[in-house]
């Protein structure tokens, strides 16, 4: 016979008590043994399909389940970011200082898109918002949080479609595009898409050897574009790419966006943190002549996912990218220097979490003193690991690290086994993760499989890189003597 859960039960605080805390006392346990790497593997790779039809059958069958069995289940069967094997994605593992926020927005459940609604959350938003754009240099701006860089892209593509292509949000029109890196996040082809611009809506500008858009090629880049019957209205720069971590030059493309009159926008989801950084702020000189910067925070800044901040130069900017009137939403008598708290009028979400809390503790609970250590040390880790890939004759590096992002491959001890190992990326790769013990990713170089990680983790050692390297090394020689 089906149960009844009793609603006093699900909503007592003292139940809640008890369980959230047995939960904490699990999750730090559970963190305890990842970071002391005492779980066998860093990604467990489960049998997915067990898991579902273990799921479906539970929903089929409708009676309770213990959170306890569901909480084992998820944490046996994911990968262990707070593992210093972890050296994959740009994902990390959060500080928990960032948890606990996350945690606290979920208690209050309070929705941002309104001020009314959002009352402490949409004021500690722009509170961010304007710390940022003072860091940037752009201190005459505005700007929103959103759920993530791909979203961010899109909302930030959509002010530059309509401050530089007249009004399409009232009357349509497709005819545009708009210049990127040959590096450039799959996002902002999605947003271009998204738009209907299509195909030829993205114009991709060759990069340099050193993976950076190649300024001489921007002008052939817009003759392109016009043979096309497009109207290139923008040029977007990547600080830094996603696949080798690197830097394109802001002075030089911002000056050619301004001299086109098009519209500048910087993906800095990734690097836009190191802002926090004496040492490497440098790679982000030029990011004030920007149009429109996206910074994440769930990326360097140890954040829980997802939190983005959507920066505009131009504050009336930040308002263009949807311009609707939802009489339901925003009070007719909203006073103008309220806007700013109306968070709704400048991003697509409607039921939104308070993201401000999430990124103002990542700013506040160490202080940006701390932001500033944890990032220097990441990338002070990153250049030992390309230290040691240099200095290892079986080891090829693809380019010098300019953050936590690192390109290498396995290239064989004996000078005539390169041509054969820069085959055999993918299988090595395959063989580490299926392994379990480390978790790597790759990515494709000029047509070639390169392994690629990420230092996420802070407590990741100098062990850890020589550990991995060298598991690397073990599977890569063993499939170098196997058949061919
Ligand atoms: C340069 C860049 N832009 C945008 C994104 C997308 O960000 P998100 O994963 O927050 O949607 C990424 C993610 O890896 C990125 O590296």
């Amino acid at each position: 016979m089906e149960q009844k859960s009793s609603i006093p039960d699900k909503t007592n605080p003292d139940h809640f008590r008890i369980q959230a805390s047995a939960a904490i006392n699990f999750y730090a346990d559970q963190i305890t043994s990842m970071q002391r790497m005492e779980m066998e593997k860093t990604i467990p790779n489960p049998d997915k399909g067990a898991i579902r039809k273990k799921y479906l059958d539970l929903l089929r069958a409708g009676f309770p389940v213990d959170p306890n069995e569901i909480l084992k289940d998820l944490f046996d069967n994911s990968i262990h970011l707070h593992d210093p094997r972890y050296m994959g994605h740009q994902v990390p593992p959060p500080y928990f200082g960032n948890m606990i926020a996350d945690w606290s927005t979920s208690v209050l459940n309070n929705g941002t898109a309104v001020s009314e609604m959002g009352q402490f959350g949409v004021a500690i938003e722009q509170a961010v918002i304007d710390f940022l754009l003072q860091k940037f240099g752009m201190a005459r701006g505005g700007g929103a949080l959103t759920s993530g860089g791909s979203l961010g892209n899109l909302t930030a593509m959509l002010a530059m479609r309509e401050n530089k292509a007249g009004s399409s949000w009232n009357q349509g029109g497709s005819n545009y595009a708009v210049l990127v890196s040959a590096e450039s996040h799959y996002s902002v082809d999605r947003a271009a898409r998204i738009m209907g611009w299509g195909e030829d809506g993205l114009i991709s500008v060759p990069c340099r050897p050193d993976h950076t858009i190649d300024p001489a090629q921007l002008v052939t880049a817009m003759e392109k574009g016009s043979k096309n019957n497009k109207k290139i209205i923008g040029l977007i720069a990547n600080s830094c790419s996603t696949s080798t971590g690197t830097f394109d030059d802001l002075q030089v493309l911002g000056k050619f966006a301004s001299d086109h009159n098009l519209w500048f926008h910087v993906d800095a989801a990734h690097g836009g943190p190191m802002i926090f950084s004496e040492k490497h702020r440098n790679r982000l000189d030029g990011i004030g002549l920007a149009d429109s910067v996206v910074f994440d925070f769930h990326k360097l800044l140890h954040t829980p996912s997802l939190v983005t901040a959507v920066l505009f130069k131009d504050k009336a900017c930040s308002f263009s990218s949807f311009d609707q009137d939802v009489k339901y939403l925003w009070r007719e008598d909203e006073q103008k220097e309220d806007l700013d708290f109306e968070i709704g009028k400048r991003t697509l979400e409607c039921t939104r979490d308070t993201m401000g809390l999430k990124a103002i503790s990542s700013l506040l609970i160490g202080g940006t003193g701390f932001v500033e250590h944890h990032i220097d040390h990441l990338v002070d880790l990153t250049e030992f690991f390309a230290r040691i890939v240099s200095g290892s004759e079986d080891f090829e590096l693809a380019l010098n690290p300019q953050t936590n992002i690192i390109c290498y491959r396995y290239v064989g001890s004996k000078k005539e086994d390169h041509a054969r190992a820069k085959q055999i990326q993918d299988q090595i790769r395959n063989e580490l993760v299926e392994e379990g013990k480390y978790y790597i990713v790759k990515t494709e170089i000029h047509g070639e499989t390169w392994l690629r990680s990420c230092l996420m983790n802070p407590l990741t050692t100098e062990e850890n890189i020589r550990g991995l390297l060298g598991e690397i090394r073990s599977i890569g020689s063993a499939l170098l003597q196997g058949p061919a």
